[in-house]
């Protein structure tokens, strides 16, 4: 393959990039960035990769959540808080059905960019570029809103590093101290059904750490009871900031993008010889595609040559999206094919992007039925060709938003308009979450 630098991806055709109308000032923000200090670093992103691998020989599993897309306006504390909890609920009560390491990240701290079904949006006659996320343009349907902005990349990358910065304190600081099972509950979801659920199993924690307490085994000795490992995640689209991001690791003289741990290619973004496929093969984090339904077999280990070469476990994730209707039908030959050739691949269940539907009340929704049927149908898939299910991948929020309809609080399409927050793609409530949370552990248990 020909040489690799974090600028090669600038001879390919590249997708869903915005037209800059400036140049110079988009070559200055590069400039600015590129002396930022590095988001994560490189032996975390090393650390995530042997977890990933641990994952890919069914040692463990991984849970990836957080919004579609962040945005400047909802950015708080508390936003934080809340879905950074629901998530350590969701892997306490997967771990313990499980009964293995559930590998946590977060959707968050840099997960702005949107890739978009067309270039341009056309409201009342008027054209304008589509949205692409806050790190490019504003949602707002004027010129100047929709003007790609390269300022707004050293705002997303402030966002980050403040985001990451509370992630990496409650992580470390006592918040994921399982001692406090109890109080990751949110108050809105006290008193359900689902709620009582996880209060008995944090009841069974409680027990099995007080006895561990009994025997001497305390947080003080065995820092992994309080303290936990939370990566990041995002979709590597917009290249220039990632690009800006890409840092030589001075232990081991390889390329990091240490914008984030994690880095995935979306459907729309895939192609072999494209873009975004060249800039992923040359960094060293571990990776992710997405896995359309249309993608084709032969042109999945085509970018599997690609993208792993070496056939190193925990390397690449590939991250189905199949729709709950297709699942089996789509997945199936993919997974008989790469183990056939005995690719080591991590498989994740997206359960969200073949799901998206209009509501009779005009809302872009999600069913809740569907994503459990999705869910469901991966772990089939994986039971009936004897390989190992990875992990899922969510579109949530510790919010308790109206954006999905069903679940056991039954929000309906009425109800869509309620709270109905998101900037992008509809998300889970923390209610579902943890709904979720539960089949996906009850699968979990049935492989034990
Ligand atoms: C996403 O994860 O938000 C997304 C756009 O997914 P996909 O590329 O699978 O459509
Ligand atoms: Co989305």
């Amino acid at each position: 393959m020909t040489e690799w630098t974090p600028k090669t991806w600038r001879d390919k055709p590249a997708k869903q990039l915005p037209n800059y109308p400036d140049q110079d000032q988009l070559n200055r923000v590069e400039e600015i960035i590129g002396e930022m200090p590095p988001l994560v670093f490189a032996g975390e992103a090393r650390n995530l990769k042997q977890q990933l691998a641990d994952a890919c020989h069914g040692k463990a599993f991984i849970l990836q959540g957080g919004d579609c897309a962040e945005s400047f306006a909802e950015f708080n504390a508390n936003k934080i808080r809340d879905t950074f909890r629901v998530l350590l609920q969701m892997a306490v009560i997967m771990t313990f059905g499980g009964a293995m390491p559930i590998v946590k990240m977060g959707r968050m701290a840099g997960q702005f960019a949107k890739p978009r079904s067309s270039d341009d949006e056309t409201i009342d006659g008027v054209t304008l570029p589509s949205y692409r996320g806050d790190i490019v343009n504003k949602l707002d349907f004027t010129a100047e809103g929709r003007a790609p902005d390269p300022q707004r990349m050293i705002r997303a990358y402030n966002q980050s590093a403040a985001t990451l910065n509370l992630l990496r304190a409650f992580a470390q600081g006592g918040y994921a101290d399982l001692n406090e099972v109890h109080r990751w509950n949110l108050d809105f979801i006290k008193d359900s059904p689902l709620s009582q659920r996880y209060e008995q199993l944090a009841g069974d924690i409680d027990r099995a750490l007080t006895f561990m307490a009994a025997c001497g085994i305390t947080g003080e000795k065995v820092p992994t009871m309080r303290e936990t490992d939370f990566y990041t995640c995002h979709e590597a689209l917009l290249l220039p900031f990632e690009e800006a991001m890409t840092r030589v690791d001075s232990t081991t003289g390889d390329w990091y993008d240490t914008s984030a741990h994690f880095l995935w290619i979306g459907a729309r973004t895939q192609d072999t010889d494209g873009a975004q496929i060249e800039f992923a093969r040359g960094i060293n984090n571990p990776i992710g595609i997405k896995v359309p339904p249309e993608l084709e077999a032969d042109t999945l280990i085509k970018l599997i040559d690609k993208l792993n070469p070496e056939n190193e476990a925990g390397r690449l994730s590939l991250i189905a999206r199949m729709g709950a209707g297709q699942v089996e039908e789509k997945l199936t030959p993919l997974v008989r094919r790469v183990k056939e050739e005995g690719r080591n691949v991590v498989w994740i269940c997206d359960p969200m992007h073949g799901n998206v539907e209009k509501s009779s009340t005009g809302f872009k929704t999600r069913r809740f039925d569907n994503i459990l049927a999705e869910v469901k149908g991966f772990f089939a898939v994986h039971r009936s060709e004897g390989t190992h299910p990875g992990g899922v991948h969510f579109e949530m929020t510790g919010q308790n938003v109206t954006e999905c309809v069903g679940g056991a609080h039954d929000v309906t399409e009425e109800d869509l308009s309620s709270r109905y927050h998101t900037a992008c793609d509809p998300r889970l409530n923390a209610n579902q979450a943890l709904e979720l949370a539960f089949l996906v552990a009850d699968e979990l248990k049935a492989l034990r």
